[in-house]
């Protein structure tokens, strides 16, 4: 007995493992302690450095495929060419109705949201295939399942999200890469501003949170440290929710 709780203390145990975490507050900082709190050196890559960032920082901006490529190459310079976990969780909102949508709007969600969630798997995925081994965690969310309000480009992102999850488990669980997704729930973050002040759409969201209570980016560690570790290893292709219980109400 005391063996089956010490190996499974150890297959949570994340030390000495090289993580990139997309996006430097909200969520992202959430995961991004949870790691390293498991263990893991954590690297943060984003647009726009937090003040006195708590982890090695790499400036890049997701909507511009050369920034990215260069950001991550950096990154494997920091790492010396290893990484064991990426998380891609830097993610845009924008908000119009659906007809008047603008198109440049458009492009610059997917692009953000879902290729350079793409083009990180690919980049990353390259590193991991020739390891042996490697997770992958893309943040998708309740809009994964659901259309939202006036966010038609978000819902296209993180249904992409959910899907090309699938894809990539296909692809790569059977060289020992795990690929899967966290869908938060509603999360009080920056993200969510918008919604948090007006007194109307803030009530109604929490009013069908049986959890009671807006999430959190503490919410996001445990499950992303689960998924980074080896104690998910024949977990593959999940969208796994952190809401709350939201979706099932
Ligand atoms: N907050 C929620 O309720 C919620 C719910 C479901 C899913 N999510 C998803 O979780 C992720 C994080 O959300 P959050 O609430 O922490 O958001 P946030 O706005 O607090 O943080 C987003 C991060 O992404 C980075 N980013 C944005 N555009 C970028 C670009 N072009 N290049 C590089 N970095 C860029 C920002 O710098 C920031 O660090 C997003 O993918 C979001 O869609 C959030």
């Amino acid at each position: 007995m005391e063996n089956t709780t010490a190996s499974i203390r150890h297959s949570f145990d994340l030390s000495g493992r090289w993580a990139l975490v997309t996006g430097a507050r909200g969520l992202a900082l959430g995961m991004a302690d949870g790691l390293s709190q498991a263990g893991a050196r954590v690297v943060l890559m984003s647009r726009t450095c937090p003040e006195n960032p708590a982890y090695p920082f790499i400036q890049a901006d997701l909507s511009d495929r050369e920034s990215l490529k260069k950001g991550f190459n950096t990154v494997m310079e920091l790492t010396g060419g290893r990484l064991d976990i990426l998380v891609n969780c830097a993610g845009i909102q924008r908000r119009h109705e659906c007809e008047a949508f603008p198109l440049e709007d458009w492009d610059e969600v997917l692009e953000v949201n879902l290729t350079a969630c793409f083009e990180l798997c690919q980049l990353a995925g390259s590193v991991m295939l020739k390891q042996g081994k490697g997770k992958i965690i893309n943040i998708a969310s309740m809009i994964s399942f659901f259309g939202g309000i006036r966010i038609p480009a978000y819902a296209a992102s993180k249904g992409g999200i959910a899907q090309l999850t699938k894809s990539l488990a296909v692809a790569w669980s059977g060289k020992g890469i795990q690929v899967n997704a966290l869908a938060p729930g509603y999360m009080a973050t920056d993200m969510n501003t918008a919604l948090l002040e007006d007194p109307v759409r803030s009530a109604s969201i929490l009013g069908r949170i049986p959890a009671g209570r807006w999430g959190t980016p503490e919410d996001m560690a445990g499950p992303c440290v689960f998924l980074a570790s080896d104690a998910s290893d024949y977990v593959s292709g999940a969208v796994i929710p952190v809401d709350g219980a939201y979706l099932v109400y």
